[in-house]
């Protein structure tokens, strides 16, 4: 098995890339990725060199993608597409890049798997679906109408319904993903968890936007990809997977969690994020019934203990950053 996988070098391609290295002994994988600032080489160490090839390029560009995806002609081969630009707070600074890379990236993909005829997975979010209100018994569903309110968001609908259009205008055999909020290792720490951890060790006091009323529904990454690994063994082209493991905590909650995890006292509320979505609720019973998919990680305390313990211990990973993302937060941030 040869895959393809755009944007390994981030967050959930690379423990993508670690899960298909140990648990496919027979697969080999070359990560395309433009190296970002939110790529990190250090997140494919450990990786034989002899089964994972790191491409640096743009998956726009149509000749480097599509030569890479030429190579893929065996009948388990195929394209993970994760490469995007992944962070809110991002987008309403600078949206051009959310564009170029989640719109035009996954159209050179998309182009290059019609090409070819490799088959496609593309990974996608459950913000494509807006919000919801906090007391709404409802939970997104893959019926949901999309209502994307960031650029972030909206680019990435964009791309989930090129994807829809290359399934149904020209046969390309796509399928499709929607997964709630992830964490784990090898996250960048200007995200929500990684980001408090890290300020907890270098001193610091943690952030919360408004009142922290507002509710993710956190996965742990590898339940993630052990979900795009089902879908890529099992799943029907055309079709699109809900995935979530019923994690719906209020920020305040994870918070609250972190510094009782971290014996850390005290964090300051901060300005809220322009348009911050208040809830996101997945029903992944579909692909549970059809795939047979299950999260393991169900435990948020302990799958945060594991998360903290890994910051702990990798703090190379991560420090050369953190001063530039505080600096950069700091520009617009201002305490309650
Ligand atoms: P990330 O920002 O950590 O990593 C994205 C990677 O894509 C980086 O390595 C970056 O260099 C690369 N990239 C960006 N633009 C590129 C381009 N034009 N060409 C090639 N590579 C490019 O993001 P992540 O959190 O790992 O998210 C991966 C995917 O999963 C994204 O598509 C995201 O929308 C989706 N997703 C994320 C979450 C989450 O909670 N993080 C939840 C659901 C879905
Ligand atoms: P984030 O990790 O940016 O993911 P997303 O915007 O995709 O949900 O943020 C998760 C939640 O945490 C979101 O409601 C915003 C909030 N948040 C904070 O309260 N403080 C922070 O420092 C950050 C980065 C996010």
């Amino acid at each position: 098995m040869r895959l393809v996988v755009t944007g390994g070098a981030g967050f959930i391609g690379a423990n993508f890339v670690h899960t298909v290295i140990r648990e496919h002994p027979d697969a080999h994988v070359t990560v395309l990725d433009s190296m970002t600032y939110a790529a990190n080489r250090a997140s494919l160490d450990g990786l034989p060199a002899d089964r994972v090839d790191l491409v640096e390029a743009d998956c726009a560009n149509p000749e480097s993608t599509g030569r890479l995806v030429g190579e893929l002609t065996g009948p388990r081969d195929a394209v993970v597409h994760f490469a995007a630009e992944s962070h809110n707070d991002n987008s309403l600074a600078t949206p051009w890049p959310f564009v170029h890379s989640n719109i035009i990236g996954t159209y050179a993909v998309l182009e290059a798997c019609r090409r070819h005829d490799v088959r496609l997975h593309h990974v996608s979010t459950d913000e494509v679906y807006g919000d919801l209100q906090l007391d709404d018994p409802a939970k997104f569903t893959p019926a949901t109408a999309y209502n994307p309110s960031s650029p972030y968001s909206a680019t990435k609908a964009g791309a989930d319904m090129l994807v829809r259009a290359w399934v149904r205008s020209f046969g390309v055999r796509a399928t499709l993903s929607n997964c709630s909020n992830n964490y784990g290792p090898r996250q960048h720490v200007e995200k929500f968890i990684p980001r408090q951890i890290t300020t907890i060790l270098t001193g610091g006091r943690p952030r919360l936007y408004g009142s922290g009323a507002n509710v993710r529904d956190w996965i742990h990454v590898d339940d993630h990809n052990a979900a795009v690994l089902a879908i890529l063994d099992r799943g029907e082209p055309g079709r699109t997977y809900l995935i979530g493991a019923d994690g719906e905590r209020s920020n305040l909650d994870v918070m609250q969690l972190l510094c009782e995890l971290m014996d850390h006292d005290g964090f300051d509320h901060v300005t809220d994020r322009p348009g911050h979505d208040l809830r996101y609720a997945i029903d992944a019973t579909a692909t549970r019934d059809e795939l047979g998919w299950r999260p393991q990680h169900t435990d948020l305390r302990e799958g945060l203990r594991q998360t903290i313990d890994w910051y702990r211990e990798n703090r190379a990973w991560w420090e050369p950053v953190k001063e530039r993302v505080e600096a950069q937060y700091a520009r617009t941030e201002r305490v309650l």
